[in-house]
């Protein structure tokens, strides 16, 4: 073919293809929100037009014969069908992919579907099953709380009033004089003190769990040493353990520094030690050890007070869960180990309990600064 002849066929040919895609485009852009079997159809359609309609201007120019032109025409139309039945199979299969992904995403319990999907509807339900999980964990979180939550109203009813209740009765017995003599006011004012003293270290442990709960609990850290945590703790309880006649004991294999909120574990290692001498009888031996091993930061503290029941070794650390033995008038407001493990989790860390030896031993392990 002589070149000027080319150049016709070339501009024609591409003219008729720039009509069609511009009624294709517009026919696709009305259809944006049909099915993609329709869509993947008009484009076989275009596709197909486009072609006839070049090779019918050009047999109009008479650049190609009669006999040329029928040959091409069956070809390209056959070719065509073939092409739009492929098509529309296509967009059917896709269809159905998506009504599988759709009613797995109906189902109370979103799973990937095991059915093979195209690529791009497999990584959107992969996607999909991640976003419920996420979804699913956050329930199970919001849930606990809540339950915690209600749990915590229930103690402060309970707890809070008790000792306040005892409180007005005592206040009241001194107003009206109905106690008079030295001895018995000098008794009641010494006992008022002491359940005041009490009520406001609970009204504390409160304030300190509800914003471990909240996730309000801004820890400042800063690098202390292993050995002065520890050296710390021992000190704090050693007037409580000589009242009680239990010998408190530090020991510290190589005290690197850990990077922590000194004041809050040191809060949360006073409640392990408190627990530890209130729950050890006289004579009995309390022992705190720090060491640095695998990466990571242990503090241990270990009682004798003859193991805790296994049934109760799950909820030691749960909101005011407290002992049999605990659970008289005066005894524990069961938030110390609460806020323990608040503390240790704030600081990512993990906290265990387990009997060993003449008693139970709780464990605190804190992740090293890489
Ligand atoms: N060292 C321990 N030895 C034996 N039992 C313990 C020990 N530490 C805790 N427990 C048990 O776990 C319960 C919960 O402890 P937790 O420190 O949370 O509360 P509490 O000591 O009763 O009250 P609070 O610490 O708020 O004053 C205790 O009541 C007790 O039964
Ligand atoms: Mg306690």
């Amino acid at each position: 073919m002589p070149f000027p002849d080319l150049l016709l066929v070339v501009f024609y040919a591409a003219l008729a293809a720039l009509v069609v895609t511009a009624v294709a485009l517009g026919a696709l852009r009305l259809l944006r929100a049909r099915s993609v079997a329709i869509q993947l159809g008009v484009v076989a359609a275009a596709t197909v037009l486009a072609t006839v309609s070049g090779i019918l201007v050009i047999s109009f120019l008479m650049l190609i014969n009669d006999h040329d032109r029928s040959v091409v025409l069956t070809v390209v139309v056959s070719a065509g069908l073939v092409a739009t039945a492929v098509s529309v199979l296509l967009g059917r299969r896709l269809v159905a992919a998506n009504r599988v992904l759709v009613e797995a995403v109906r189902a109370d319990r979103f799973r990937a579907p095991a059915a093979p999907l195209p690529a791009e509807l497999a990584e959107l339900s992969r996607e999909l099953e991640a976003a419920y999980d996420r979804l699913a964990e956050a329930h199970r979180r919001e849930q606990a709380l809540e339950a915690s939550r209600r749990e915590l109203v229930a103690w402060v009813s309970h707890d809070l009033r008790t000792p306040l209740a005892g409180l007005r009765a005592m206040a009241e017995a001194l107003e009206d004089g109905v106690v008079a003599d030295g001895g018995t006011v000098r008794r009641y004012h010494g006992r008022i003190r002491v359940e005041v003293e009490r009520l406001a270290e609970m009204v504390d442990d409160l304030f300190e769990l509800s914003r471990i709960h909240a996730g309000a609990l801004r820890l400042s850290r800063q690098r202390v040493g292993l050995a002065d945590l520890v050296a710390e703790a021992v000190a704090g309880a050693e007037a409580l353990a000589r009242a009680k006649g239990v010998r408190i004991s530090g020991d510290v294999r190589a005290g690197l520094p850990v990077h922590v909120d000194a004041g809050e574990l040191g809060r949360a290692l006073r409640n392990l030690v408190v627990n530890a001498i209130r729950h050890t009888p006289s004579d009995g031996a309390v022992e705190i050890t720090g060491e640095v091993s695998g990466g990571e930061a242990r503090v241990t503290v270990a009682d004798a007070c003859g193991g805790i029941p296994e049934a109760d070794l799950p909820r030691v650390f749960d909101v005011a869960f407290r002992g049999e033995a605990a659970r008289t008038p005066g005894g524990g407001a069961g938030l110390g180990l609460a806020i323990a493990r608040g503390i240790v989790e704030a600081h990512a860390g993990e906290i265990g309990v387990a009997n060993a030896g003449p008693g139970c031993r709780f464990e605190v392990r804190l992740p090293l600064p890489a």
